[in-house]
């Protein structure tokens, strides 16, 4: 074979380790010029019939090309290595020009802003907040509130009865309203200041309790569940006076707008004596002039205080309940109640 050949096997060689696209090709092409059937290895059997003088010539010839190709094959391998190693870090590239990306700002639901501001305005008037329980014993719910079994006050609040008792016996529901938070409370309250020196006068009982609440309710102004705020006013000389002048000024607080009228409204609750409801009248605006139902009030009944575990001869004052979604809807001009608790994103992004 000419010298001329061994080059044109270099170069068939060299363009075919050129042509593997990847290491696997590569070994393919290898094995097709330096393989047991390479071409490579044919010529060096080739040398089998040729005289001893053409063997040497010849045969160093052949080392040299079969130098030449493993040479070729090491300089194309280093290549692919380097190519993939560049893919993979271009791959992994940190572009730090890139804009970060941002998360989106939540905000706080609109009747826990309201329940907020309620609470922000009731503590700079001196009253606690406390929160309760949402499953609660029928004797809490109703029992202790002047509300006896079987009694048809308690159809005022259209419970959701559960066939279930607790440890102790007693049968549960999920509360109808926060006014098991009155005895609670004042319970605690009672016992807290039973062991002080005898002769001191209890500390007046001032607080809030704003919750969820549970009644068989559903259209635009009534959702199953809800939102109450209890508020208690228990010491020696409270009167419905202290409870106008309270509400009243809470309400002119919560809408930031001084133009707003209350009212009493003969009512009927087990729990006090008197009752009333508390309207409340806009002074301007598109409700200018209507007067709105927001609370139910009264005299905490003598045996409520018994209940409490005080005495109704020196611990008088009033009870309300109100409702934080009604005013939720007032302050932001919500139409139906619905809305407030479907967690639909485009409504409640609107509060952010
Ligand atoms: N618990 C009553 C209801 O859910 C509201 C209420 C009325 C609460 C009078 C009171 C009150 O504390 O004194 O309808």
């Amino acid at each position: 074979m000419a010298m001329s050949d061994l080059d044109t096997l270099l170069n068939d060689a060299q363009a075919a380790f050129d042509a593997a696209p990847n290491a696997a090709e590569l070994e393919n092409a290898k094995a097709r010029f330096l393989g047991k059937a390479g071409r490579v290895t044919e010529l060096l059997k080739g040398l089998a019939q040729a005289s001893v003088e053409e063997k040497k010539t010849r045969g160093a010839q052949i080392n040299q090309l079969k130098g030449r190709i493993e040479a070729a094959l090491n300089a194309r391998r280093d290549a692919l290595a380097q190519a993939e190693l560049d893919v993979q870090l271009k791959a992994q590239a940190l572009d730090v020009t890139l804009p970060g990306r941002q998360r989106g700002k939540g905000g706080l639901h609109p009747v826990s802003r309201a329940i907020e501001r309620i609470e922000a305005i009731f503590g700079s008037m001196g009253f606690d907040v406390a929160e309760g329980p949402e499953i609660e014993t029928d004797w809490m719910s109703f029992t202790a509130l002047n509300n006896p079994e079987n009694h048809p006050a308690r159809s005022m609040q259209d419970t959701f009865y559960v066939d279930m008792k607790d440890a102790q016996g007693r049968w549960l529901n999920l509360r109808p309203h926060t006014s098991p938070m009155q005895v609670r409370y004042a319970r605690a309250h009672a016992q807290r200041h039973a062991s002080d020196a005898a002769g001191t006068t209890m500390p007046e009982i001032r607080v809030i309790a704003p919750g969820r609440t549970y009644r068989v309710d559903s259209d635009a102004t009534h959702s199953p569940m809800f939102h109450q705020c209890e508020g208690l006013w228990i010491g020696e000389h409270i009167s419905f006076k202290d409870l106008k002048v309270v509400f009243t000024d809470f309400l002119r607080r919560f809408f930031e707008d001084d133009d707003i009228q209350t009212r009493f409204r003969p009512s009927y609750f087990p729990f006090t004596e008197p009752s009333a409801e508390i309207d409340m009248m806009f002074g301007h605006g598109p409700l200018k002039g209507r007067w709105l139902e927001l609370a139910g009030s009264g005299q905490v009944h003598p045996n409520v205080v018994r209940n409490y575990g005080l005495d109704p001869e020196r611990h008088i004052g009033f009870a309300f309940g109100m409702g934080p979604d009604r005013l939720a809807m007032l302050r932001y001009g919500v139409n139906d109640l619905r809305l407030f608790f479907e967690g639909d994103l485009r409504f409640l992004s609107q509060f952010r």
